[in-house]
Parts: structure tokens; sequence; C-alpha cells
């Protein structure tokens, strides 16, 4: 097969980028080593900035987003016993948009498959090679038959685990990376929210977040150890220790259920410098990790694809490469920003054993200030609802 971009990833940064890439015209194939429903079967993000909707319009499929999703104005913080609201819209003029993950995915994929655009997916053994020369290429099996992509592009959207970024040569990447002494336990379960925006908890057992997929589909995290196992924890068990970490006004209000899904997450911030390598490109997770605290990996992944997308239309169209020169450095500006967002606010917000009481009381005394003061309920709602594409 011979194409111009190949895509590694089918997460939504793949198909992302293969939807922009088709509105300019470009022709490019995803190759993904999963099958379509475990994709769309995995439970992740839940908000989406203003600008990842824009990059869903551009890419055609804005409708559901627009027909479905939950505008929020605003956020809760919870500590102290009571909520403390930050109002998006009255402190930057902008919201976000509750539409979840899978939704998007399922937009994406919906839209692939209407354009008759090609997907491998369940590809075994892919593998890239020529991006550092003129002529990429990707491998892989399907069914045990061999196939392999020609191409002009490489575009590693293959999450923090994929073959992109681990076929670099030793020293081509310099990773920065910090991990958290804990994770994140999740419940998906089809009750009504127990409140109308998020509600981000700070409490001495730890933390816990209230989110929400629909007015009758619930999100719910705690904090966890990083070594606990998500078969530990039965429903009752969860709903207990949700209830225990909100205020009482929110916990009397949580409606339980059975879990349609309980996972645990590690939490983890990464950066990998540079982006792209030649004729390879990093995109997503593939080149950073976020802690979700900031709802900030899924926006990230989109502008890092919508400046993809731009710098190949720029290659393409205008016969320029200032685009590709460009691709990293202005992607990383963006991602440094919300690494530092994503850092701050997993800190503010967790328990972490090893500050001690010191710790709780600083945190006491910088969320007592967030919510007291206008400058800096903004800094937290400008960096939330996210920052202008540079
Ligand atoms: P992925 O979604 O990881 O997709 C990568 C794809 O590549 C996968 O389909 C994988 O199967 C495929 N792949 C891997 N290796 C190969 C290979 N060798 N060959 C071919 N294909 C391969 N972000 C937000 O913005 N807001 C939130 O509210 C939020 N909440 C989150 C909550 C949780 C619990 C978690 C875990 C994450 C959350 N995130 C959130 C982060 C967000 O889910 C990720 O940043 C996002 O999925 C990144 O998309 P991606 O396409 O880059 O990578
Ligand atoms: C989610 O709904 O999954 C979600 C929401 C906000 C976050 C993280 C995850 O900060």
């Amino acid at each position: 097969m011979r194409t111009q971009v190949a895509i590694i990833g089918a997460g939504p940064a793949g198909l992302l980028l293969g939807a922009l890439l088709q509105r300019a015209g470009i022709a490019a194939v995803i190759v993904e080593q999963r099958g379509a429903d475990y994709v769309l079967g995995r439970i992740r993000a839940g908000v989406l900035e203003q600008t990842t909707v824009d990059l869903l319009e551009r890419a055609g499929v804005g409708a559901r987003v627009h027909a479905q999703g939950l505008r929020h104005d605003g956020t809760e913080l919870a500590f102290g016993g009571s909520l403390h609201r930050v109002d998006f819209q009255a402190l930057t003029g902008r919201h976000v948009m509750v539409y979840g993950q899978t939704e998007v995915t399922r937009d994406l994929m919906e839209a692939r498959a209407e354009a008759g655009l090609q997907t491998w997916y369940d590809a075994a053994n892919v593998a890239i090679s020529g991006w550092d020369g003129g002529a990429p290429k990707v491998t892989f099996e399907k069914d045990g038959v061999s196939h392999q992509v020609e191409c002009d592009f490489i575009a590693g959207c293959d999450g923090f685990h994929g073959v992109c970024r681990a076929s670099l040569p030793a020293g081509a990447v310099t990773a920065y990376e910090k991990v958290y002494p804990f994770g994140w336990l999740g419940v998906l379960a089809d009750v009504p929210p127990a409140t109308d925006e998020l509600v981000y908890a700070n409490h001495e057992r730890g933390f816990a977040l209230c989110s929400q997929r629909s007015r009758t589909r619930s999100r719910y995290y705690l904090q966890c150890a990083a070594d606990d196992r998500a078969d530990r924890w039965s429903d009752a068990a969860f709903w207990d220790e949700l209830r225990a970490r909100l205020p009482a006004a929110v916990a009397e209000r949580v409606v339980t259920g059975p879990a349609l899904e309980k996972s645990i997450a590690p939490l983890r911030s990464f950066v990998a410098e540079p982006m792209r390598f030649g004729r390879l490109f990093l995109a997503g997770d593939a080149a950073h990790i976020v802690p979700p605290t900031g709802a900030k990996g899924l926006n990230l992944a989109a502008s890092d694809v919508g400046f993809l997308a731009d710098a190949l239309q720029e290659h393409y169209g205008e016969r320029s490469d200032a685009g590709i020169a460009g691709y990293s450095q202005r992607c990383l500006a963006r991602v440094w920003k919300a690494e530092r967002f994503s850092w701050w606010f997993t800190s503010l917000m967790h328990r972490f054993p090893e500050s001690g009481e010191f710790g709780a009381r600083m945190q006491r005394a910088e969320l007592d200030y967030l919510v007291g003061s206008p400058a800096a309920s903004t800094v937290l709602a400008e960096n939330y609802v996210g920052l202008p594409l540079a």
C-alpha cells in the first residue's frame, strides 16, 4: 500500500488526525493494534475544552457533541465540609463541554466508516522504519498476512505504551517524568449525577471527584493507593468511601447503583522532547501524559493533531515545511503549560502522606486563598477552560 500519512493508533488523536487530513484532501490510513470494540470500551476522559470542540467541528463531527454534550459554566471545589463554586463563565467568558471520550471516538469512527476511509484494526507486530530518511514504512500483520504501508510521514498516535516512541534510538528523546504515589479508582454507573457541575474534593481521607456523562450516567473517582486493585473494592465499599469524602450536602444526594465499570489508573506526569524526528511525529499520549485532575489529556491530544494537520496541509498545499519544522515547539509550548496546571491541581487536591499535617495546612490555606481571591480563581478558571492555541 502507498499513502501520504500513516497514522499509528486509533485513539482520539489518531482518529481526529485522520478526519482533519481527510478534510484537507490528504490521504491517510490508520493502523490500530486493538479491535474497534476494545477502543470504544475504554472509559476515560469526560471534559472537552472549547478548542477541542472547535477541532471536532473542523473535522466535520461537531453535531452530536453540540446536541448531547453538557455545557458546564463552572465547577465546585469541596473542602472543609463545604462547596465553593468557581464560575468559569464569569471569570473568563468561556465554558467546557462534558462529553465522554467514548462518544468522541464513536463519532469519529462512524464518520470514518461513512467516508470509506481505511482503518486496520487488530494489527499485530506493528513496526515503523525509514522515518529518518526519505522512505518511511509501516509493517504489520493482520489475520496472519503481512502488510506494508509506504508513506511520506508517520504520525505516532499510539498512546503512552505505543511502538513509535519506543522505536527511537537511545539518546534521541529526552523524557521528563514524575510518578505520583497514588492512583484513581473510577466507577461508571447508570445513576443521575449528585450535582449539576463537577465536584473536586480535597478530604483528609483522600481526593474524590464527582463527574458525569449525561443526566442519567455518573462517573466518580477516588484517590487510592498506587498498588491497590479494583477487584478489592465492592460497589458498596466504593459508595461508602465516596460519601465519606464529600460534604454532607453532596453525600446525601449521591444515588448509588451497580458499577458498569471499575478500574484504577496510575497518576503520572511525562513529557518526551522533541515531538518530531525526521518524518515521524508523536502526538497525544505517545508524547506526554498528565495526571487526570486537570482534565487535559484528551484536550492536549486534540491540540497536537490540530497543529499537525496544519503543518501537513502547509506541506502539501503551500509547499512550505515551516509548520513541520515548528511542530514540536508549537506543541510543547502548550503541553508544558498544561503539565504545570495538572501537576499543580493534583498537588493541591490529593493527600500526600509524606508531607504530613503541614502539607495539609498549606493546601487548606491555598484553597481558602483560591476561592477568596478573584485573581487566583481566574488562574484556575482560565487554565481549566483551556489556554488559547498559540
Ligand atoms: P490513546 O487513547 O491511548 O490511544 C492510543 C491508541 O493506540 C490505542 O487505541 C492503542 O490501542 C493504540 N496502540 C498502542 N500501541 C500500538 C501499536 N504498537 N500499534 C498500533 N496501535 C497501537 N483527558 C482529558 O482531556 N479530560 C479528562 O477528563 C480525562 N480523564 C481521564 C480519566 C482517566 C481515568 C484516564 C485514564 C485518562 C483521562 N484523560 C482525560 C486522558 C485521556 O484519556 C488521554 O489523554 C487520551 O486517551 C489520549 O488519546 P491518544 O489518542 O493520544 O491515546
Ligand atoms: C471524567 O469525567 O472522567 C473526568 C472529569 C474530570 C477530570 C478527570 C476525569 O478532571
